[in-house]
């Protein structure tokens, strides 16, 4: 009988990628991948150690296993990902039952790692930094069946160091992949029927360090964009630091990059912001946002706030409320600091109690919500193009895609406009949703419907 995996994934857009290959490398293996951890012979967990508590959630999903683990000696229970690059031999201490700990660089040994446990029964840990295996192609680019969207790393790494983040430590430094292998994986997708692509890295506007012949983000960009069948062209994460006058350019000549940047400001006091070591004033990143709405009128921004970072005053906090207010974001994730091993940020003194914390992050969630609802109710009455991407779980009797703008976007239509393009007319709006209707539905529909 074929063997079959579990997967499991948190964290970013990064790790599902990474789970995605995971899955590939195990296909080739000759397994097959199910959503019952009950029954799978192997269980990946792909975990993130962003957070206090996304590392957390990492140890409260392995307990739950644990039993499953006891049932079936025939299972291997794998963790990677950044839990596994920080904690290492720390977790097969932690927890008896887990089989395999991966590294962030070790994707490419699972499935031999994976065969040498079933055989000899072993428990191994594999956290070391190999470079080399990072600038490898991936052998398993292109296999598989993309869906609509399909994400491609463009590189590993960061080299920034943000006194809070623990990504550095846990990725390790940035290196990116050859542009011509990027550029292959990207076609294959598109060939095989995805049209949105998503280029991912911890700081893209940094790409090409290292790279012969010189290729800037803004090459790389403008080479996948031409990939003929993509429709839709988008990439994350942007450094306000790195975001050059010629990516802003780019984006606004090469017609199916998308008009969405998601712009991690942190915060909005030029004390907090140099504490973070961030590399940028409130001046220079609301100078770069001003430049970014000329160039692409209707783009929508997104951002990253973290409040309560150590020795945030309440006039530091009252600085990012402020900024909120100029900017006027579409959308916003929004989180307490915490304290991650081995970051700059942990062994600063003036700690933010948790409390204040608190309520400095409900008061920014507060009034984004209201922000947020209110640039998507400018769009009502306009007509927009959305990427249908499937029905509604919550909501079967919607179809639910997104504007290039990233907002979601409701509506009642035939499973068949799934994959396609379609011109909604925006009716109404919520805080993180919009509700659609195809035109010639429009007056039958407006009333019948309201965003929950
Ligand atoms: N505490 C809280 N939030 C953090 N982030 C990164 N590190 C921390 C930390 N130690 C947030 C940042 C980043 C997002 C992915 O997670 O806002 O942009
Ligand atoms: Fe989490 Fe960062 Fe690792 Fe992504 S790179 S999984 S956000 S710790």
């Amino acid at each position: 009988m074929t063997r079959k995996m579990y997967i499991a994934t948190f964290g970013c857009q990064m790790n599902e990628y990474d789970s995605g290959r995971a899955a590939r490398l195990m296909v080739a293996e000759g397994y097959e991948t199910t959503d019952d951890p009950a029954r799978a012979d192997l269980i990946f967990i792909n975990t993130c150690g962003i957070r206090e508590k996304a590392e957390l959630k990492v140890y409260s999903l392995l307990g739950r296993l644990k039993p499953l683990k006891e049932k079936n000696k025939g299972l291997v229970l794998a963790v990677g990902g950044c839990v596994a690059q920080q904690e290492g031999p720390a977790i097969l201490d932690r927890a008896p039952y887990v089989d395999l700990v991966l590294g962030t660089h070790g994707l490419d040994q699972l499935p031999p790692l994976v065969r040498e446990i079933r055989e000899d029964r072993g428990r191994m840990c594999r956290i070391d930094f190999d470079y080399n295996a990072v600038r490898r192609p991936d052998s398993t680019a292109g296999q598989g069946i993309p869906g609509l969207k399909a994400y491609v790393t463009i590189m590993q790494g960061c080299d920034n160091f943000c006194a809070y983040c623990v990504v550095p430590y846990v990725r390790g430094r940035e290196v990116s992949r050859q542009p011509d292998d990027v550029l292959a994986e990207a076609e294959a997708l598109v060939k095989a029927g995805a049209r949105e692509i998503m280029l991912l890295g911890q700081n893209v506007n940094s790409y090409g360090r290292g790279i012969e012949p010189k290729t800037t983000f803004p090459d790389l960009v403008r080479r996948v964009a031409a990939i003929p069948g993509l429709w839709r062209l988008r990439f994350t994460t942007s450094h306000p630091k790195d975001l050059s006058p010629e990516l802003i350019r780019t984006m606004a000549e090469e017609p199916v990059a998308a008009e969405h940047l998601h712009l991690p400001v942190q915060a909005g006091s030029n004390a907090v912001l140099k504490a973070m070591g961030r590399g940028y004033t409130r001046e220079a990143y609301l100078e770069k946002v001003a430049a970014l709405r000329e160039a692409l009128p209707g783009l929508g921004l997104t951002t990253d706030v973290i409040v309560g970072f150590p020795g945030e005053t309440e006039e530091d906090f009252a600085q990012t409320m402020d900024l909120i207010e100029r900017v006027r974001y579409d959308g916003m994730y929004s989180f307490k600091y915490s304290d991650r091993p081995g970051t700059r940020a942990t062994a600063m003194p003036d700690k933010v109690d948790p409390e204040t914390a608190g309520r400095r992050l409900n008061d920014l969630q507060t009034r984004q919500k209201v922000i947020s609802l209110e640039e998507n109710r400018r769009l009502v009455g306009r007509r927009v193009e959305v990427l249908v991407e499937s029905r509604g779980i919550r909501r079967p009797d919607q179809l639910t895609g997104r504007t290039r703008t990233h907002k979601i976007v409701n509506f009642v239509g035939p499973d068949h406009l799934v994959g396609r393009l379609v011109s909604l007319d925006i009716v109404s709006a919520g805080a993180n949703s919009l509700l659609g209707v195809l035109p010639d539905q429009n007056g039958f529909l407006r009333e019948s419907f309201a965003v929950e």
